[in-house]
């Protein structure tokens, strides 16, 4: 069986995966940005910049469908944006227990204030964006994607308030 963890950019999708690969020794844990970051050789924001995010879904799913096809267990964190394309979604559906770390839009802005340079989706240039205009791209973004997240979870972790151990042990109670 593999885990999955969804949710927007700055919910926690990677602690929140460290925490639960300590809790589940048997697991593989992967950070589906760094995998791809590792097969490519490239960093996510300069694929973006480069080849468009039309090009990263199509190294996503591809880095997803290679993950999912080994036959470990694995502890996936996706990226905030895996479940926006149906090859991703079908693959998580068929092969995965999905988990989404739904978190408000104050949590979020709190956790990506001093990271937003690196998501291309917040801020395209690199720069760091002020809290307003974070608030406003995150707020935009979430009522294009909840109803994604949503569908594509098999169940829905509030994670306002817990800490990353919190949020593991509520998705071990789950399982
Ligand atoms: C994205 C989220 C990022 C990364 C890419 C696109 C998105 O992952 O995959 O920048 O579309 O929400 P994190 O959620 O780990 O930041």
């Amino acid at each position: 069986m593999n885990i999955a963890l969804t949710g927007f950019m700055g919910c926690g999708k990677t602690s929140v995966g460290k925490a639960l690969a300590e809790l589940l020794p048997e697991y593989v844990r992967i950070d589906l940005d760094e995998y791809i970051e590792s097969m490519t050789g490239r960093r996510i924001p300069d694929i973006f910049k480069e080849d468009g995010e039309q090009a990263f879904r199509t190294l996503e799913a591809q880095a997803l469908g290679k993950i999912l096809m080994r036959q470990a267990s694995h502890i996936i964190s996706l990226g905030g944006g895996t479940i926006t394309t149906e090859p991703c979604r079908k693959l998580i559906h068929e092969h995965s227990v999905c988990f989404y770390l739904k978190a408000n839009s104050d949590t979020l802005v709190a956790n990506l204030l001093n990271d937003s340079n690196v998501r291309p989706l917040l801020s395209p240039d690199g720069s760091h964006l002020a809290e307003p205009q974070l608030r406003a791209r995150i707020e935009q973004l979430m009522s294009e994607r909840t109803h994604l997240y949503e569908s594509a979870a098999d169940h829905i972790i509030s994670t306002d308030g817990l800490t990353y151990e919190q949020a593991a042990a509520h998705i071990i109670s789950l399982l």
